[in-house]
Order: C-alpha cells, then structure tokens, then sequence
C-alpha cells in the first residue's frame, strides 16, 4: 500500500540535535535546521555573488540542502520543537495535485485540498475543472512510522468529468473515487469544517459563476451553494475564503486571476474582499484596494485579520516585483465585522504570500515561493520552511503541520498547533 518516494533514501537525515553558533551563545537547533542570524547577513559586500530576485529562488545562504528548517528568531524554536523534520507525504511529479483549499477534516482524520486551477501543471482552464483529492492521515501517520525518510501516500481524487475533460483516473498515482457536481468548479480556497462539511470558495470556470459551495466529505459527497452572485453579478474568481471565529459569517477574497489565468472572463468587479453572513444572505465589500486579494486569516480572538495581496503575480501579464508581495492585517470592527486600520505586517521576499494560516497563539504562516514563512504576532520572520519550491498552502493537522507544494505534499512534525477553523451549530 505505501510506497517509498524517489527521494526517500537520499532526505533522511541521521544528524543528532546539532548545535549552530548564535554569537555570543550556542542554539540548539533540530537535526538539519540552521539558524541565520540576521546580523551575520546584513551587510553581504559587494563581491557577493548571489544577489537574487523574487523569482530567483529563496535566501539560503548556509547553501543548505532543501527541504530544511531555517530559524531567523530563537524564538522559532517554541514552534517547532527540537525534533522537527521536514518529511515528503505524496508526490506526483508532472501534476499540481497540491495547490490549495486544505481542510483537515478531524473526525475522519483526513486532508482535503485543490488541484492548481488554470496553473501551466493543474491540466485546468477554460473547458477543464481541477481537482479535489483526499490525503488520509491515518495513511500517512502509518507510513511514516514505519520508516525515518520519505513517504508517498496515494491521495483520492474526485474530479467533474466534461465533454472534453481531462480523466483524472488515467494520471499515475491518481484513483477517480467521485464526480464533484457542476456547481463545483476550480475548487481554489477552503477551511472549516462548518457543521461537519467541507467549505470551498470556488474560482468558477468559463461562464459558471464563481460561488461558496458546501461539500459533504463523507458519500455520497453532495455539495450545497450557499453563493454565486453579487447582487445579480457574478464574481471575478473567488480565491480564498475563511469564517469569523466565534460567528457563522464567512469571509472570501475575489482576485481576478480566472482572466490572468486564462479559464474566466474579464474581472467586471473590483478585486475585493467580501462577508457573507449566511443566516441573512446578505453580501457586502468589507475591504478594497488590492492589486490581487489573495489569501485570508483571523487572529484565534477573531479581533484581527490578515489578508495577502499578491499584486506581483500577474498570470499572463506576467511577474512585476514592483507590485505587492504583501500581508495587510486589519482590525475586525466590533459592530460591523467591516475590516479597518490597515497597515503592512509584512512583505514576503520570495515570491508571493498565497495562503495563511495562523497557530494557536497567533503566529502566522504564509505559502510564499520557496516554502513556508513564519512570522509571530508582531510582524517579525522568526522562521523559514525552506522547501526550495512554490509552497502556495499549510494547514494544521493531528499529525503536524502539511505543506501543500504542488507536485509534492509534506509534513513537518512541529509543536505547535493550529488555531480552531470550524465552525459548530453549538459554537
Ligand atoms: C559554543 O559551543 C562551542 C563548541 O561546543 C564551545 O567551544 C563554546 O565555548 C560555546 N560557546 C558558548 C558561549 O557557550
Ligand atoms: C529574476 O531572476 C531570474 C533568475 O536569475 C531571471 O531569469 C529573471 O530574468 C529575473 N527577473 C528580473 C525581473 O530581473
Ligand atoms: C533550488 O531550486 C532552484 C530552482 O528554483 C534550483 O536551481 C536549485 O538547484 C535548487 N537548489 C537546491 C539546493 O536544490
Ligand atoms: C483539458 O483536457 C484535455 C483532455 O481531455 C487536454 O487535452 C487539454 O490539454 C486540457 N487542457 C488544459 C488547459 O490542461
Ligand atoms: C483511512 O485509512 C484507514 C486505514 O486504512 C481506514 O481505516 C480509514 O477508513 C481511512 N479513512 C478514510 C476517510 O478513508
Ligand atoms: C447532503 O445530503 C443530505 C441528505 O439529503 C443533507 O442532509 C445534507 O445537508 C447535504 N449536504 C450538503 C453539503 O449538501
Ligand atoms: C512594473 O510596474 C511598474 C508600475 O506600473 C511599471 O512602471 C514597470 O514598467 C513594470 N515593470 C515591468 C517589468 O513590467
């Protein structure tokens, strides 16, 4: 049933609790993690010969061996514990099966995610859907304790066939299980459980309008649209969505990347954040003023948000380092849930902050080009999941933390712990 990945032999790493000098004390850091100390890199000369850009790969100036752990702040060490490893879960070179929308469903034990919708590796666009798969953690849990190195689980991929669609079932590694409805189509953001069901902000496809869906994730898998519309007007491309802790309003950001990505029409809105309050229908703007409104996330308190803005990528239009790379964090007006104050908390300097998601004490992580960014509360990177590729997604599972990298999923076994996502009828 479990098979080892290709890269299993040569990523084990046999080093013991290794030490890294700090200065003027020693850090014990987990085997294989290196601490960079900002000061040691402040002043790099001007024979250095590795000045980069955005898209040039990440900073990794100890030229360690990906994927590793980077900790910037001893703090990082809180999170991560002393035994943290960064482990591959399931690989699928040639298909962006590992892009975003991952909820950990706790009950079944298992992770639900999309395929990269409209991406050069999603097999998506104008005529063809993406794809929602099933990483059973019990799997994984199982797998990996039978060995130190890589695993590779096969996930189970449901999928809505079109007329000229893509039969997700003849991809290697891949096992058709369900057809998603129509009204599910490029499946791109996700979170709960909200009362036991998957929820997906969907980014639409062709003319089939962009919505907020409910999935079953038990069969027979039925699905429910809570939203397709504005008022009569469709969306652009609905990206990320997540609920208001300690609310049932469920907030979503709507990019125009269905047009930048080619499978959706011109943007005939602003690129714009929404709250939806399901028990009224009622929909309105709560934030503007992005370039691309990528992923959303609330403090555990629900007293703040965070929203990425991921401007710089610009899908046909190309990359533009001069747009945002960018994480805004607001304050959730008490009395409107509208979204105010807003102010940088941070900018990502590889790639682009795509999804986030924020740990029990209010540290954030965000998906940006060469792996996982950590910052805590106060706005300082005190950590790197270094993975050396695009990591567009995390989420907190029983087992660790999941690191959705399109081809690849991994998981780092750290300490700490996610916020709580889901929304129960008896919140
Ligand atoms: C750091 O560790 C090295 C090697 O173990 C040791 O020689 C040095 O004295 C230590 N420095 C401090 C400040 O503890
Ligand atoms: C960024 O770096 C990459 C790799 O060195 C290079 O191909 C690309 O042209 C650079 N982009 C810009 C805008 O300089
Ligand atoms: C990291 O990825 C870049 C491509 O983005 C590649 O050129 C480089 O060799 C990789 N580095 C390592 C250490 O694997
Ligand atoms: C859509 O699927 C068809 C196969 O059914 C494939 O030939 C085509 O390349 C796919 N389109 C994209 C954008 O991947
Ligand atoms: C996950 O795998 C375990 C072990 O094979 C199995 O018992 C369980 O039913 C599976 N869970 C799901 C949700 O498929
Ligand atoms: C699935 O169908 C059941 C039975 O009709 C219904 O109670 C449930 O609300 C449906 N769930 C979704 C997400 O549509
Ligand atoms: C990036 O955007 C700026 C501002 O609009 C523009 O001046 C510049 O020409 C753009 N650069 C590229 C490489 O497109």
């Amino acid at each position: 049933m479990t098979k080892l990945g290709a890269g299993a032999i040569l990523a084990v790493a046999f080093a013991a609790v290794s030490k890294a000098s700090t200065g003027n004390s020693n850090l014990t850091v987990p085997p294989g993690a290196v601490y960079i100390n900002p000061l040691t890199y402040d002043v790099l000369g001007a024979s250095y010969t590795k000045w980069r850009n955005s898209s040039s790969g990440g900073f990794n100036p100890t030229n360690t061996a990906p994927p590793f752990i980077q900790i910037f702040d001893p703090s990082f060490l809180k999170i991560t514990g002393q035994s943290a490893k960064i482990r591959q879960i399931a690989s699928n070179p040639g298909f962006a099966f590992a892009h975003e929308a991952p909820i950990y469903v706790e009950k079944l034990n298992a992770l639900f995610f999309s395929s990269n919708g409209g991406g050069t590796l999603g097999y998506s666009g104008w005529y063809n859907n993406s794809a929602v798969s099933m990483l059973n953690m019990t799997k994984v849990d199982m797998a990996l304790a039978s060995t130190t190195g890589n695993v590779n689980i096969q996930v189970e991929t449901a999928s809505r066939f079109c007329s000229v669609s893509i039969d997700y079932s003849c991809l290697p590694g891949l096992d058709l299980q369900v057809n998603l409805p129509d009204t599910v189509q490029m499946v791109n953001g996700g979170t709960g459980p909200y009362k036991g069901d998957l929820l997906f902000a969907t980014s639409g496809r062709a003319l089939l309008p962009p919505s907020i869906v409910l999935l079953n994730p038990t069969p027979p898998y039925n699905a429910t649209v809570l939203l397709d519309n504005f008022l009569g007007r469709q969306f652009n491309s609905l990206n990320d969505v997540k609920i208001l802790p300690g609310t049932d309003l469920i907030y979503f950001t709507d990019p125009s990347y269905g047009y930048l990505n080619g499978f959706r029409p011109q943007a005939m809105l602003p690129s714009q954040v929404y709250r939806f309050d399901p028990s009224t229908g009622q929909v309105r703007t709560v934030a503007d003023q992005f370039v691309n409104p990528n992923g959303i996330a609330f403090t555990p308190d629900g007293t703040a948000a965070f929203i990425t803005d991921s401007g710089m990528a610009g899908g046909f239009l190309g990359t533009n380092q001069t747009y945002p790379a960018t994480i805004y964090q607001y304050d959730v007006d008490p009395s409107t849930q509208s979204l105010k104050n807003r102010r940088v908390f941070a900018y990502a300097d590889s790639g682009i902050p795509d999804g986030i998601q924020l740990d029990t004490e209010g540290n954030v992580y965000s998906g940006c080009g060469e792996g996982i960014h950590v910052w805590n509360a106060q706005g300082t990177l005190i950590g790197k999941f270094y993975i050396n590729s695009t990591s567009p997604e995390i989420i907190f599972t029983k087992s660790g933390l999941v690191i959705l990298a399109e081809e690849t999923v991994y998981l780092a076994n750290i300490e700490a712990e996610g916020m709580d996502l889901t929304y129960n009828v008896n919140h």
